[in-house]
């Protein structure tokens, strides 16, 4: 693998490229993501998550309409929220986002959770396809899917290119978004999405700060002299992820995107991975198809 930098970026099946490093937006308030994300983009991301749950698209995308830097240089993700996985729901969501930001189009839709039933998980997924279509969006995706989940998407996609008149008709997957850290490695749906090339973004990369001073996190620190958060970044990055730490506090977010000064060994990125299975977040993976 070529060394990894800022700049290194994921070449997703949509034929855009996904900066690998992402600068989540959960729980920024509006007031402050504008700030938050100029600072983010001083540290260098290029790469912002936010989503309509998050109620920050408006400030996220000032910041973006705002600042110096090309929009084609910037990628912004939104997400439909799980309450609205429908065709409809899904088809005023991208427009609400558009809208919200001010931007001329999102770069990442996904659908924010497998809610809904198969029906409306199709409905949503289909106006995701017409909104790429349409020009409102590049590329599309879903987050807290199983691999249950995944394998009724395919079948939908098959669906919709029979329905819709052939090959491509049914949508690109291009990207999955979970929760996965050293305590949630999630290999069924890593390797799942390995096999269709499905850009893997890692959500909660810090564990939101639970797992400080764990003594396999705290040697790797003291050994390289960096930060146990740049630990974990670097862990994300170089198991082949796209993690999206997430900080309203300046230094914190220059000191996340500053993990390409050092690497761990292939051992140590094994060592620090443990076989627990401890969400800190929600975990609708394990929803069922009916839910
Ligand atoms: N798709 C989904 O369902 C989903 C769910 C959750 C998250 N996400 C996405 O993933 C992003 C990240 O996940 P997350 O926000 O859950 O958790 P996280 O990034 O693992 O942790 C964020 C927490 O860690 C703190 N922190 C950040 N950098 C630190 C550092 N260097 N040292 C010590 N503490 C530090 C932050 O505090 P301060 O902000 O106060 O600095 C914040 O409390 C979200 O913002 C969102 O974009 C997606």
């Amino acid at each position: 693998m070529a060394a990894l930098t800022i700049k290194s970026a994921f070449k997703l099946n949509s034929g855009y490229e996904l900066p690998l490093l992402g600068f989540g937006l959960y729980q920024t308030p509006q007031a402050e993501a504008e700030r938050a994300v100029n600072q983010a983009f001083a540290a260098g991301y290029r790469h912002i998550d936010s989503a309509a749950a998050y109620k920050n698209e408006a400030a996220a995308g000032a910041a973006i309409r705002k600042s110096s830097i090309p929009r084609s240089e910037i990628f912004f993700t939104s997400k439909v929220p799980p309450a609205g996985i429908s065709y409809a729901g899904a088809a005023a969501q991208v427009d609400r986002t558009l809208q919200e930001s001010g931007l001329d189009y999102i770069d990442l839709m996904l659908l924010h959770a497998p809610y809904g039933g198969s029906a409306n998980r199709k409905g949503a997924w289909k106006a995701l396809v017409e909104a790429v279509e349409a020009g409102k969006v590049r590329s599309i995706g879903v987050s807290n899917y199983g691999v249950h989940h995944l394998e009724e998407l395919l079948g939908h996609i098959k669906e919709l290119e029979e329905e819709r008149g052939g090959a491509g008709k049914g949508g690109v997957l291009s990207v999955g978004q979970w929760e996965i850290h050293p305590w949630l490695a999630r290999s069924d749906i890593v390797d799942w999405s390995a096999k269709h090339n499905v850009a893997v973004e890692a959500y909660s990369p810090l564990v939101r700060g639970e797992r400080w001073g764990e003594k396999a996190l705290a040697g790797l620190a003291k050994k390289y002299g960096v930060t146990e958060a740049q630990v974990l970044v670097r862990w994300s990055l170089q198991k082949g992820h796209i993690p999206l730490p997430k900080s309203v506090t300046a230094s914190r977010i220059e000191a996340n995107a500053d993990v390409y000064g050092f690497a761990l060994t292939d051992a140590e990125v094994a060592e620090l991975e443990t076989s627990e299975y401890k969400p800190v977040c929600w975990d609708p993976t394990v929803s069922e198809l009916k839910d």
